[in-house]
């Protein structure tokens, strides 16, 4: 009966509201926000997972704790973090998701924590976790190494509708190869809070997936598991030969249990380019992992494919025809910077409609480990090219006709000791990734040899990079990962204003045209109504490159929009009723609005816009057309940031008084700057009129990697 499994239960988020609120009135006592011992709070889905540290005889780990908040996306402040050398994975868009409503966000970071540690997330209100983890770090007799905890990859939030039976197969690895097993946290081993047992959950501890038997009620229940490691085979002289776990890592999953559905064998499934479950891919330094993510439902429309994975996940909006039976899909990029993350990083995934989901899947990706450069090695990034120096000695056995870089045609010299490369920025194939406020420049020396050659020489992978700190180049910074963004794009505050055609502070730019737009569009003017009214929207963003686009604007009569009308609709305007005034400020657009067309009947109407910013990576290129509607394929060459919402106060249409600004409203961006993100690696004195020198400045990176092929 020690033994008995514990489940953590949540009937639902409102109905433990509601218990608190019934408890307040019962025993008096304040309910502190839901975190006292009596009002406990869950995640949607939370895992901790302990890394030793690389210290001899250390005690210490490093615990990576990611949590599914439900929505509203709670802070993330420094303060979450237990133990020291606290690292807030900040970003001001997290990896969200639309079920269970209202939504979810994860939350990621990470702290050095004593290897046997109960970790207690808590985020907002709603999230108050008991966590325990422990790794055993002493020497294994059979790698001559600390044992590496089993991983286990968090699932996106699960779905099942009442009546379905379901099997969740979790996704584990062991990089020891040791067995691995799950377990229902103990309540009796203080690891898990308020513990009990929905009968209708099992679990198949040894290949640890949970079934569900179609048979519970409806609600949201937070499971809390353990998972183990156990030695595949006894380790000789063995203080575990007992069958005690090497190590533990707890993982909390949610199910929510949804009304009855007709369609249990109709679920969303995923299709074409989707990666098989558990696929693995191997990442170089500045290497790129794209993924795309198909899905289908016969009986619905897909409305998200939920994702979780690490820090610095790009995520592309859903694509597809939105209509039931046709399929859906998003695309995923990861770019390997330098990073404290785990060296397996799991992604998972999975496709929901509004009630079904498709099965989950993971997939990891493996930071490949580099060996160290063989000594005399040089790699100079310039302007123009990067100059590689390798010295012969270190590639015994290789033959030099084998080596290539990723454009086989590029010539590779030597002399009598020494390997040379001249690689071209612009060619020799070599590629640019955005990474975090950085471009990075990357090529491979490699050795290739026709397929059919069976060979025991020792094959070469040689990455190489140029990194370019951007700000060095008085350049704006790239990124993909939007937990830059601040540093790419400091705080930026957008604004609209309303002028009268040919006023405001674009006057000289907007003057004449405004005289020849009047003259022929304006019919009869009404003398207490406004006809044309200039649209204004600004953004404060200093970044030279950057540009202001400008998404969908609405106009509403009232400050709700319950009924509004479009002005601008995907960064088009909508028929006759707007005309863009073309201006040469980057960080300013106008539009001339036609009221009379607008249909306004009232003298106020409020004006809520999307806009975001965009920096192209050269000087020749410009932004993508956001009303052409090529938003997601131009990722590469240009950044955009995520959408912010600026609305205005009431804008008042009578003409009275003349030549006064009617109104303005001012939304500064939610982000808040992490003041200790500032990046290792800029340059304290880097004079401003270098500039174009920068790449010369720029620190070049090597790794190398020998690798003997067997057979
Ligand atoms: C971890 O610490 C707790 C409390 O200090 C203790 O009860 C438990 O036995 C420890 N676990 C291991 C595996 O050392
Ligand atoms: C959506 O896709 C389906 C199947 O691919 C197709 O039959 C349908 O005509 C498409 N609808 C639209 C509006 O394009
Ligand atoms: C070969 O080239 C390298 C790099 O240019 C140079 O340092 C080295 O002295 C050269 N060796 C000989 C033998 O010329
Ligand atoms: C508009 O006027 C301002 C000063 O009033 C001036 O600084 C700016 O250069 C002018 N812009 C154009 C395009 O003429
Ligand atoms: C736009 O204006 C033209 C000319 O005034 C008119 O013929 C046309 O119907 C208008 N289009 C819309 C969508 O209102
Ligand atoms: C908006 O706020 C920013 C920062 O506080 C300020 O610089 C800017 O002038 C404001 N704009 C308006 C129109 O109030």
């Amino acid at each position: 009966m020690d033994t008995r499994p514990a489940v953590v239960f949540v009937s639902s988020f409102v109905a433990q509201m509601w218990w608190c609120w019934v408890s307040e009135l019962l025993a008096g006592v304040l309910c502190q926000l839901l975190l006292s011992p009596g009002c406990e709070a869950y995640s949607l889905g939370a895992v901790v997972t302990m890394v030793p540290l690389d210290v001899e005889g250390g005690q210490k780990v490093t615990a990576h704790v990611n949590v599914m908040a439900p929505a509203p996306c709670p802070p993330l402040q420094e303060s979450v973090c237990e133990g020291t050398d606290c690292v807030t994975h900040v970003t001001s868009s997290p990896l969200s998701g639309l079920y269970p409503s209202p939504g979810w966000c994860l939350r990621q970071w990470q702290s050095v924590v004593p290897s046997n540690h109960t970790s207690h997330p808590q985020l907002g209100s709603m999230v108050n976790e008991v966590m325990p983890a422990w790794v055993e770090l002493s020497i294994r007799p059979d790698t001559q190494k600390v044992n590496q905890p089993p991983q286990v990859a968090l699932p996106p939030p699960l779905r099942a509708s009442e009546n379905c039976p379901r099997r969740f197969s979790l996704s584990v690895r062991d990089t020891d190869g040791d067995q691995v097993r799950c377990r229902y946290a103990r309540a009796k081993l203080g690891e898990c809070q308020g513990c009990s047992v929905p009968a209708f959950l099992q679990l198949d501890e040894v290949e640890c997936v949970l079934i569900y038997d179609g048979k519970g009620q409806m609600g949201t229940y937070t499971v809390a598991l353990i998972v183990e490691d156990f030695p595949a085979v006894l380790l000789s002289n063995d203080v575990h030969s007992d069958g005690m776990a090497l190590s533990s890592t707890p993982l909390h999953v949610s199910l929510t249990v949804e009304g009855e559905s007709s369609h249990c064998q109709a679920m969303p499934a995923f299709t074409g380019r989707t990666p098989a479950g558990e696929a693995r891919f191997t990442v170089m330094p500045y290497g790129e992992v794209s993924i795309i993510i198909d899905a289908q439902s016969s009986s619905e429309r897909v409305t998200e494919i939920a994702v979780v994975g690490p820090p610095g996940l790009w995520m592309s909006a859903l694509t597809g025809n939105q209509s039931a039976g046709s399929p859906a899909s998003i695309s995923i990029v990861w770019v390997r910077s330098p990073n404290n993350l785990l060296h397996l990083l799991p992604i998972c995934f999975t496709a929901n409609t509004n009630s079904l989901q498709s099965d989950f899947r993971c997939v990891w990706i493996e930071q490949k480990t580099m060996d160290p450069l063989p000594p005399g090695t040089v790699l100079e990034c310039g302007q123009k090219e990067m100059n590689l120096v390798l010295p012969l000695s270190s590639l015994q056995d290789l033959p030099l006709s084998d080596l290539q870089l990723n454009d086989a045609s590029c010539p590779i010299s030597n002399n009598d000791t020494h390997l040379m490369a001249q690689i071209s920025l612009t060619g020799c194939g070599t590629k640019i990734v955005h990474s975090g406020w950085e471009l990075v420049y990357t090529n491979t020396l490699r050795s290739v040899r026709p397929p059919s050659t069976i060979s025991r020489l020792p094959s070469l992978v040689l990455p190489l990079a140029c990194r370019l700190p951007a700000l060095q180049r008085q350049a704006p910074a790239y990124s993909i990962s939007v937990p830059m963004e601040e540093e790419a794009f400091g705080a930026v505050h957008f604004w609209l204003e309303f002028h009268r055609p040919g006023e405001g502070p674009l006057a000289n730019q907007t003057r004449i045209m405004s005289t020849q737009v009047q003259e022929a569009t304006l019919g009869v003017r009404s003398t207490s109504h406004l006809e044309m009214l200039d649209l204004h929207v600004f953004s404060d963003c200093q970044l030279e490159r950057a540009e202001l686009m400008v998404g969908t604007c609405m106009k509403s009569e009232t400050p709700d929009f319950q009924v509004a009308h479009p002005i601008l609709q995907s960064g088009c305007v909508s028929d006759n009723t707007t005309l863009e005034l073309l201006i040469q400020n980057a960080m300013a657009k106008v539009f001339r609005i036609n009221l009379p067309a607008l249909g306004n009947s009232g003298s106020t109407m409020y004006v809520e816009c999307k806009v975001h910013l965009c920096v192209t990576m050269k000087p020749s290129q410009k932004c993508p057309d956001e009303c052409g509607g090529s938003m997601d394929r131009s990722m590469v060459e240009s950044l955009l940031t995520h959408t912010y919402t600026v609305r205005s106060g009431p804008v008042f249409l009578t003409d009275t008084p003349p030549n006064t600004i009617i109104t303005t409203s001012n939304t500064t961006t939610t982000t808040k700057s992490n003041p200790k993100a500032t990046p290792a690696t800029t340059p304290s004195h880097a004079p401003e009129d270098n500039c174009t020198m920068a790449m010369g400045l720029a620190m070049g990176i090597l790794h190398m990697l020998i690798r003997s092929l067997l057979h």
